[in-house]
């Protein structure tokens, strides 16, 4: 039997990785407090994925106000970058490779998580539909819906972009292999993309070439700050609606936007197929193949794949990388049950968000 390309060498951007698996981004709410700062629990949770061919690190926030959920780790302060240079140097212990996921909510949060509860950053005076999960002063927690948000001025738009270029120079020096710019699922980028979040008059809204210049932007910035492009990914999630988002015309939105990307030779473009947090992804399947068509760098795909429909989308060339996110949660070795054909672990819902080893450092591997 041949070996699958899915479990094959393969260089990423300029890394070189020994197989073609991705550990998705995944917020778990487990960094220490006070400070949002990632410590030896994160630390070995991360070693144990370290069989993958490239992990990309839960969202971690740039910036205080980039903060939407309790106990979500920062890449601000010097804390943080000393909380993740253990992180690091455990997953490079360990054999693996680690991007930080770059990651500013936007309006997708509250007063009770902003610094000196101010009003959450947004493109837009919008607020969203959605929940966040907040802790008290009394240090009781719960969910609650999204603050009213502020709108950005166009004068804070510029400190903004460079919070982005201080949070890869954050990255580099906490030892992270490369960054990824997180711009899906209805956080702060995702939202001046999207038609309805964003209602700007100025340069980043209104056409679609305001409402991508933002993201662009961004990605330049941690570019230069990279120093190499091909350490640089970034992440959208077409036809997503969570955390209220909603684009008139995604076909047209990511077409502009992946031939814009063409001229930056990225690591990658991760694509996350929206059907993990509900909403509707009929047509995912078209809108992929005709980006596919625009794009000439590499894609990871992300969303429901298990190893025969990852092999898939690799052999057909509509993927060169798979990411896995809820089976990594639960299956420390999923590479090696991928290569051995074993059974995965089945995932425990209730321990997904906060808490610390139980449902996070407790799933046993092969052999356990
Ligand atoms: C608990 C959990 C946390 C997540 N956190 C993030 C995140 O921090 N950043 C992000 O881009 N996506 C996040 N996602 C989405 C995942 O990266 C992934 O795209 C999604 O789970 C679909 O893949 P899967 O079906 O293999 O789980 C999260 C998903 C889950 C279930």
């Amino acid at each position: 039997m041949t070996t699958p390309l899915l479990l094959q060498p393969a260089r990423i951007g300029s890394l070189d990785v020994p197989n073609r698996t991705v550990m998705a981004p995944l917020t778990r709410q487990r960094s220490q407090q006070p400070g949002n700062v990632p410590y030896a629990l994160n630390a070995e949770y991360y070693r144990q994925r370290a069989g993958a061919g490239l992990i990309i690190s839960e969202g971690t926030q740039i910036t205080p106000e980039g903060q939407g959920y309790a106990w979500t780790p920062g890449i601000h302060s010097a804390q943080q970058i000393a909380g993740w240079q253990q992180v690091t140097d455990a997953v490079h212990g360990a054999g693996g490779r680690i991007f930080a996921q770059l990651w500013h909510v936007g309006r997708i949060s509250h007063t009770l998580v902003q610094p000196a509860g101010k009003a959450p950053q947004a493109p837009s005076a919008l607020q969203a539909k959605a929940d966040v999960y907040v802790q008290e002063p009394d240090g009781s927690h719960h969910k609650a819906a999204a603050s009213m948000p502020k709108a950005l001025e166009t004068e804070e738009i510029a400190d903004l972009v460079q919070a982005y270029a201080q949070a890869t120079r954050n990255a580099i020096k906490a030892g992270f292999d490369g960054v990824e710019v997180h711009s899906a699922n209805g956080y702060l980028l995702d939202q001046f993309l999207c038609s309805d979040s964003n209602q700007r008059s100025d340069a980043y809204g209104g056409s679609l070439e305001n409402r991508a210049r933002l993201v662009l932007e961004v990605v330049d910035a941690t570019i230069a700050a990279m120093g190499d492009a091909g350490r640089v990914g970034v992440r959208f999630s077409p036809l997503g609606t969570f955390n209220d988002v909603h684009d008139a015309n995604p076909l047209e939105t990511f077409s502009y936007l992946l031939n814009e990307l063409n001229s930056r030779q990225l690591a990658y473009v991760h694509i996350n197929k929206p059907d993990w947090a509900g909403g509707s992804y009929e047509g995912f399947d078209e809108l992929l193949q005709a980006l596919r068509e625009v794009y000439q760098g590499d894609f990871i795909l992300a969303g429901g794949l298990d190893a025969e429909s990852a092999e898939q989308a690799i052999q057909s060339g509509l993927a060169q990388f798979a990411a896995f996110g809820r089976p990594f949660i639960a299956n420390p070795d999923l590479v090696e049950r991928i290569r051995q054909g074993a059974q995965w672990n089945q995932i425990n819902p209730s321990t997904l968000y906060g808490g610390a080893e139980v449902g996070y450092t407790d799933y046993p591997a092969l052999g356990d």
